[in-house]
């Protein structure tokens, strides 16, 4: 019989992972099938109970439900994803177990490593101190990265710094406001921008120009509608090495995937998916 999985959130009908997953499973010749689900925060708990009910094999969780889906007690988190305070993959075990997982921090290490990026020991800066950056930096933490958080609200950056921290991982953590921007990208040697600057429909936007940026700098968008942001439009300019959001959402959806069927996941394929579902 077919085995179902799916994505839930709200918003939901723009989401790219039915189309990624369903050339995945259709590529490997795979009995399953993938489908977006609109499901509001009061009813998360109510839906995955009745996905694990109806033999889903597994399910991704999207804005607004990851936080949400660690307050269900039924659903055992793994530490990495209680650490970060989301969840974003759910997997329904043989043994009628409901586990949560988090993929998206691996994800963009992934995302930096394909491009030949140098994480261990690296000056990175994250702009944005949201939940796509709590999961990047307890990841970059993990990886040995020289971590400052730059956010709009200081106190937001100041307190992730803190649950960071408080893990003790190898590497190191701070959090400012954004006036310290500038000054912390002359050193850096990665910029990663987990802010919605740039993003559709507000594309003229960008967390940073060209003058700020410099040809030895690494910068990666999570952004990745459109394909090609400001930001990734500025750092081209000013020299520096670009890495587009779409591999993020490629490798946290490949992670997602090896965690439901234990196979590695055809992440090429995904990618070619995804940006022909944006062009
Ligand atoms: P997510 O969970 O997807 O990361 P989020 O929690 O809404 O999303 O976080 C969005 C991030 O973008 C926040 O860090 C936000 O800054 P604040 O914490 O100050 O709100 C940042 N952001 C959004 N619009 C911004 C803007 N115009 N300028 C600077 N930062 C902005």
């Amino acid at each position: 019989m077919k085995r179902v999985f799916g994505v839930f959130g709200d918003p939901i009908g723009h989401s790219l992972s039915p189309a990624m997953h369903n050339a995945a499973f259709s590529a490997l010749g795979m009995d399953c099938i993938y489908h977006a689900f609109r499901v509001r925060p009061e009813n998360l708990g109510k839906a995955i109970l009745g996905a694990g009910a109806m033999g889903f094999g597994g399910l991704n969780l999207t804005v607004p439900l990851k936080e949400e889906a660690l307050k269900l007690d039924f659903i055992k988190p793994d530490p990495l994803a209680e650490k970060i305070g989301a969840i974003n993959t759910v997997v329904f075990s043989e043994t009628g177990e409901i586990r949560g997982y988090n993929t998206d921090g691996l994800g963009a290490i992934q995302a930096l490593l394909d491009a030949a990026v140098e994480i261990e020991g690296s000056k990175v800066v994250v702009t944005g101190a949201g939940g796509a950056a709590r999961a990047v930096t307890f990841q970059l933490a993990a990886a040995g990265a020289e971590i400052t958080v730059v956010n709009r609200t200081a106190e937001r950056a100041v307190e992730l710094a803190k649950d960071v921290a408080a893990v003790a991982l190898p590497g190191k953590i701070s959090g400012v406001g954004l006036s310290g921007l500038k000054e912390l990208l002359r050193d850096a040697d990665i910029l990663i921008n987990t802010t919605t600057l740039g993003m559709h429909p507000n594309t003229d936007t960008t967390i940073a120009t060209a003058e700020e940026l410099h040809s030895e700098l690494t910068v990666f968008d999570i952004v990745y509608n459109p394909l090609e942001t400001r930001l990734l439009k500025e750092a081209k300019a000013a020299g520096a090495k670009t890495v587009s959001g779409v591999l993020m959402l490629v490798y946290q959806g490949a992670e997602a995937f090896k965690l439901w069927t234990g196979a590695e996941a055809p992440a090429e394929l995904m990618k070619e998916t995804v940006l022909e579902a944006l062009q």
